[in-house]
């Protein structure tokens, strides 16, 4: 039995050894806080609620950029949302990053391939351009582009204006599994020879997306429908016009009461998000709507795309958003989305909920107009 009789001093020798260790005592718990261990215990870094301000901020910036960053310079010239309760990670919320790109007229950059899932969402112009495994896509405002991981894609732009896009990667959780690599090798047969080079050949139509898994509920069983790993959605681009056009024609239904008008991105081959780890949403709040309060594990980046403007009440803090901003609502978070306009508003939304199904770790909470708190599943 060791002596008790100087336990204040020995326990601070004990506490400095166990951290000088690089342990954490789960233990340790004071007597004013309940749980007070588990409360130490979670007090890492995490995510906050924030909004980056597309015209005020990221716009100009990107000009800015634009003008002092050639491609000569570099592959890239993105801006990437870095949450300032996870700084210095590079991560906008834990599992996700979004990032903006501004593309110079005819840029376009060498083929590359990675293991984090991404797409492009287009904001402005309309010849971003993106190959993506011999689909030649050329894209333009609310168009949505899959570069699933490991395959190989290029981006750029095809025309004479400047066009700009948004990222969504699952870099920072691919980064948390310790599982990042990126490949610059691009190669391509010549006869018998694997020759270096610079652009991916067309190997497929560029409207093959569109015409192979453009229509919901028929599945054409004369081409192949193994394209990349077999792990994402085999169709590249989706294409704004139908999107918007589903929302329209349910604008006058009841819609959820905790989402309002929401649709949901899916691999035509087999109903499921596009990819493993994330899932993407087009969210409509019509003139004067507000959501009930939800309660959610997955994370969400919400990009305004259309209509004039809103705010969200975020664990009862609001934050005012327009066109293009971005705002986070890590998980855990209550939140609920309130358009006061006259005007319908669409958001552009993507949530890590695939990841948090797999792990059994998905749930949701709702609050009842009578302000109750129920499970919702
Ligand atoms: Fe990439």
């Amino acid at each position: 039995m060791a002596d008790r009789s100087n336990l204040k001093a020995a326990l601070e020798q004990l506490y400095a050894d166990v951290h000088s260790g690089n342990m954490f005592p789960f233990w340790a718990t004071t007597t004013d806080v309940p749980n007070d261990e588990i409360r130490q215990l979670m007090q890492s870094r995490r995510a906050i609620p924030f909004v980056w301000s597309y015209d005020a901020l990221i716009g100009p910036l990107l000009k800015r950029s634009a003008d002092l960053i050639s491609t000569a310079d570099s592959e890239r010239r993105s801006l990437i949302l870095i949450n300032p309760g996870l700084a210095p990670t590079r991560a906008t919320v834990s599992t996700m990053y979004s990032s903006y790109r501004l593309n110079d007229p005819n840029e376009v950059m060498p083929p590359h391939r990675h293991s984090p899932n991404a797409i492009r969402f287009g904001l402005t112009g309309h010849q971003n351009f993106t190959g993506v495994e011999g689909e030649d896509i050329v894209f333009g405002p609310g168009d949505m582009v899959l570069t699933p991981h490991d395959t190989w894609h290029n981006h750029g732009n095809k025309g004479g204006e400047p066009a700009v896009n948004l990222s969504v990667l699952d870099l920072p959780l691919v980064e948390v599994l310790n599982a990042i690599y990126f490949e610059h090798d691009y190669k391509e047969k010549e006869g018998d020879a694997l020759v270096k080079k610079k652009e991916q050949s067309a190997r497929f139509t560029s409207d093959y997306s569109q015409r192979v898994y453009g229509r919901g509920g028929y599945m054409p069983r004369f081409v192949s429908h193994d394209r990349g790993t077999g792990a994402a959605s085999p169709m590249y681009v989706y294409r704004w016009e139908p999107m918007r056009e589903f929302l329209e024609e349910h604008k006058d239904w009841d819609g959820d009461p905790y989402d309002g008008l929401k649709i949901e991105y899916i691999d035509p081959t087999n109903g499921q998000p596009i990819f493993k780890t994330m899932t993407f949403f087009a969210q409509m709040l019509r003139a004067g709507e507000k959501t009930l309060p939800l309660k959610q594990t997955a994370s969400l980046l919400v990009t305004p795309f259309e209509g004039p403007k809103g705010y969200s009440l975020v664990d009862g803090q609001r934050h005012e958003w327009g066109l293009f901003d971005t705002l986070a609502v890590p998980g855990g978070s209550w939140c609920q989305h309130v358009n006061d306009t006259s005007e319908s508003v669409i958001l552009f939304v993507a949530s890590d909920e695939p990841a948090l199904t797999k792990l059994g770790l998905f749930k949701r909470w709702g609050q009842t107009r009578d302000g109750d708190t129920i499970r919702l599943d």
